[in-house]
């Protein structure tokens, strides 16, 4: 095995561009770590908050800068990220194996989310713990866009709104990264009944991963519409409660994903009468793992966009950060 490997990093924080392709040192595995040969990741809002060491355009109360600092600082470094290879996402093969690590082997197949950044590399050395069996019925490109996008869907799904059978819920961004996860989730996990806001160019994909109604917002003003949602799930924070009241039913539940703070967002579940739930985002490989089952059941595919290779970076985060993804944006790291 060679002891060099191709990464993208950043030395700075910044745009797009501040990425950079290099040839590094390979990482070796500590006693709780497996190395495993990352054949991909895709990107999300983290990485490019990791990337950028700012805040988010939607800043929760407008307290950009304070988010901004202690985004930084959960990235380790104020003027530029001690981390420096980003990437949370990763899928690949296990090629060395640490002597505490018990439940893994070299050549096992896993996916997963690395909250410490580093899976835009050919290899990485991570905790055990974070590992989960990558999707048979996937190839690593496949797998690689599910950790990140899934995860969110899958917290407000399971943890923090969960839709009864038949449950009419609203998924506004329904044609996004996470939303495109949280359609096929709420219809075909949980049964529910679903109507997905998308622009005019994500109807056919709304409608064929699933959605039993599809909305075009620049057609239709769903807020002043008759029917009466159960649940809201505003992925792209294009509304508000209030915008929102008359189109739920009395005990419904408004959920607003906001990406502020921390590298983590923060979920707010809102009923009419102001009842707030919170939770942040759940990538542990338990989650993982039962998103792997759904996968390997046919209940849930990855709906992917484009996929770049790891010299392409700069693009990917581009694209990523347009705000006009269909599905997720995957960079490949295949031989
Ligand atoms: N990916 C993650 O891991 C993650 C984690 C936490 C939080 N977040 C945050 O969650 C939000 C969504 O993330 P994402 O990864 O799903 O984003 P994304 O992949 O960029 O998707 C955004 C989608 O929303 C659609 N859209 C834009 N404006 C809309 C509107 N007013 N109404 C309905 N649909 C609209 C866009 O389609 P059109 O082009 O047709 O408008 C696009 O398909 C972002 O604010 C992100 O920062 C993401």
């Amino acid at each position: 095995m060679k002891d060099k490997m191709k990464a993208v990093i950043c030395t700075k924080f910044g745009p797009p561009k501040v990425l950079k392709l290099v040839e590094i040192e390979k990482p070796v595995c500590n006693n709780d770590e497996v190395l495993i040969r990352n054949y991909g990741t895709s990107v999300n809002t983290v990485d490019t908050l990791h990337r950028g060491g700012k805040a988010p355009k939607v800043a929760f109360f407008g307290v950009k800068r304070v988010v901004g600092f202690f985004l930084r600082l959960s990235f380790g470094g104020l003027r530029k990220p001690k981390q420096k290879i980003v990437g949370g996402g990763f899928c690949g093969k296990i090629v060395a194996v640490g002597k505490d690590v018990t439940d893994w082997n070299i050549g096992d197949h896993v996916y997963g989310y690395s909250e410490n950044g580093g899976a835009s590399a050919e290899y990485m050395a991570i905790p055990a713990e974070f590992l989960a069996k990558k999707p048979e019925n996937l190839t690593f490109t496949e797998a690689a866009a599910v950790p990140g996008g899934s995860t969110p869907a899958l917290r407000a799904l399971k943890d923090l709104v969960t839709p009864k059978k038949g449950d009419k819920v609203l998924i506004i961004g329904a044609s996004g990264g996470i939303g495109t996860f949280a359609v096929q989730m709420a219809k075909n996990v949980y049964e529910a009944e679903v109507t997905g806001v998308c622009g005019p160019s994500n109807v056919d994909l709304v409608r064929s991963i699933g959605a039993d109604f599809v909305i075009d917002y620049t057609k239709e003003d769903y807020t002043k519409g008759d029917t009466k949602y159960d649940i809201i799930l505003d992925i792209v924070s294009a509304q508000t409660l209030s915008k929102c009241k008359n189109i739920l039913t009395p005990d419904g539940l408004f959920f607003a994903n906001n990406p502020i703070s921390s590298p983590r967002s923060i979920y707010h579940v809102i009923t009419k009468n102001k009842r707030f739930r919170i939770g942040t985002a759940d990538e542990s490989a338990a989650s993982m793992n039962l998103i792997c089952e759904w996968i390997e059941a046919g209940k849930v595919k990855p709906v992917i966009d484009t996929v770049y290779p790891l010299s392409k970076a700069v693009e990917a985060h581009e694209h990523y950060e347009s705000g006009r993804s269909k599905g997720r944006v995957v960079i490949s790291i295949e031989e």
